[in-house]
């Protein structure tokens, strides 16, 4: 996507992420969030919402958290007709180049064990480091483990 810009964004944005968190997210697994549990995040010191933007508006975003030297990746979206465009990919180079500037020893996640962005995370050399079994709930009760991936810096 030739017009994709990335910015650092805020509470502010919570809006206009809303309708990507909708559309990226698979309504079976329950794991969308809702604007309020955005802006309380974001209402957190160490927190950061990142923006992608293109002509069209905001097509993607990433949730992320710092706690000591670790940056965490909460969520990452991107809306479903511009996926596979490289707007995640721009995303994450972003956190991981603001991470290495600000000395953070890795990046961390969790990601439901049968979501096919495991590959996504791989492609960028992310490791899966642990598994929580069952953590994630979806609508029809089923359980799904968590992979705990890691990029180390
Ligand atoms: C995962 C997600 C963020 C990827 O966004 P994207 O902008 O489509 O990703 P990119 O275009 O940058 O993909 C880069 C590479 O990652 C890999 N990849 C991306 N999505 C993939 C998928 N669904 N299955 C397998 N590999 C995938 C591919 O190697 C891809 O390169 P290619 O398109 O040349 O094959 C997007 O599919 C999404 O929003 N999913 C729903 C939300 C979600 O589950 N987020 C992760 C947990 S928080």
């Amino acid at each position: 996507m030739t017009d994709l810009h990335i910015v650092e964004g805020d509470a502010r944005d919570v809006a206009a992420i809303m309708p990507i968190m909708e559309s990226a997210f698979d309504p079976a697994f329950g794991e969308a969030w809702s604007a309020a549990q955005c802006l309380s995040l974001l209402a957190t010191p160490g927190t950061s919402l990142i923006a992608a933007q293109s002509g069209t508006g905001t097509v993607g975003f990433a949730l992320t958290r710092w706690i000591f030297d670790e940056e965490e990746l909460l969520m990452i979206g991107v809306d479903r007709p511009f996926q596979r465009m490289g707007v995640a990919s721009a995303l994450l180079a972003h956190i991981i180049r603001r991470a290495k500037l600000s000395n953070r020893s890795r990046i961390f996640l969790e990601v439901r064990s049968n979501n096919p962005a495991q590959q996504f995370y791989r492609q960028y050399g992310f490791e899966i480091c642990g598994i929580r079994k069952g953590y994630y709930k979806g609508l029809n009760g089923d359980r799904f483990d968590a992979a705990t991936m890691a990029l180390n810096f």
